[in-house]
């Protein structure tokens, strides 16, 4: 892997946030210091609510915000969705699908992962796909097939290394504070590098960005950034800390 992608360092905010968390983002602001900036790319996904506001706070900060979700259609009746276009035109650049909350709590399946992917991509957003198997599924050795299967299932075929971000996040080491070995991600990312080549073809599968999530705190921010493949973290409970978040992200300084 000599041409390792940029890294991303993505916090997911999950259903937390109110107009008055507008400062966190303020204090990543100041913390994305030009240092950090020459290493990593840094994302924001709150709630929906707080896009349109987040995209105008950020511009000239280099950081980018993204939605946590969207509807595979444009437009229509559907009460309460939001579309990949309404994201876009609110200022988010990248959306998340398939978080195994959604696959969980509203039970998206790959087809339906994969029309929301398609939608970003036709709205011009970067789909940042997430796969990730049970604690059930791994205990029973089936890690890497699930982690296939979902990629197959949840990719578009016609995805790019432009607009496309994988994230790894094992089901298990959600909100837990567990976390896989380095080993154990290591071998599940390589599963992601390979089957990148047969989306985005051999030239092209080095430069999409593989993020870990799952539990990624700065106190094993090092350990899990360093493994082979993993080109970021996609980061719940320690994104809404911006001194947490910044850390993380810190650990590209050395
Ligand atoms: P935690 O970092 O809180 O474990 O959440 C990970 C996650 O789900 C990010 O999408």
């Amino acid at each position: 892997m000599t041409d390792r992608p940029r890294p991303l360092v993505a916090g997911n905010w999950k259903m937390n946030g109110l107009k008055s968390s507008a400062r966190i983002l303020g204090d990543l602001q100041i913390g994305y210091t030009p240092g950090l900036r020459s290493k990593v790319d840094l994302l924001v996904c709150p709630p929906a609510t707080l896009i349109q506001n987040f995209a105008v706070l950020a511009i000239g900060s280099r950081i980018a915000i993204g939605g946590q979700d969207c509807h595979a259609a444009e437009s229509g009746a559907y009460t309460g969705d939001i579309s990949a276009e309404m994201l876009a035109d609110m200022g988010a650049s990248y959306v998340i699908v398939g978080h195994s909350e959604r696959r969980t709590y509203h039970r998206e399946k790959d087809a339906d992962v994969r029309a929301k992917a398609e939608a970003a991509h036709r709205a011009g957003l970067i789909a940042i796909v997430c796969v990730g198997e049970s604690r059930e599924e791994r205990e029973a050795g089936k890690t890497l097939a699930v982690v296939r299967r979902q990629l197959r299932g949840s990719v578009p075929e016609a995805a790019t290394a432009a607009d496309l971000v994988i994230a790894y996040e094992p089901v298990w080491a959600i909100g837990t504070g567990l976390t896989p070995t380095p080993s154990d991600v290591a071998e599940v990312h390589a599963l992601i590098r390979d089957e990148l080549r047969r989306i985005v073809g051999r030239a092209d599968q080095t430069k999409v960005r593989i993020l870990y999530g799952g539990s990624v705190k700065p106190s094993n921010a090092k350990e899990l950034l360093a493994v082979p493949n993993v080109d970021g973290a996609l980061v719940g409970g320690a994104s809404l800390v911006a001194a947490d978040f910044l850390a993380i992200a810190g650990a590209y300084l050395v």
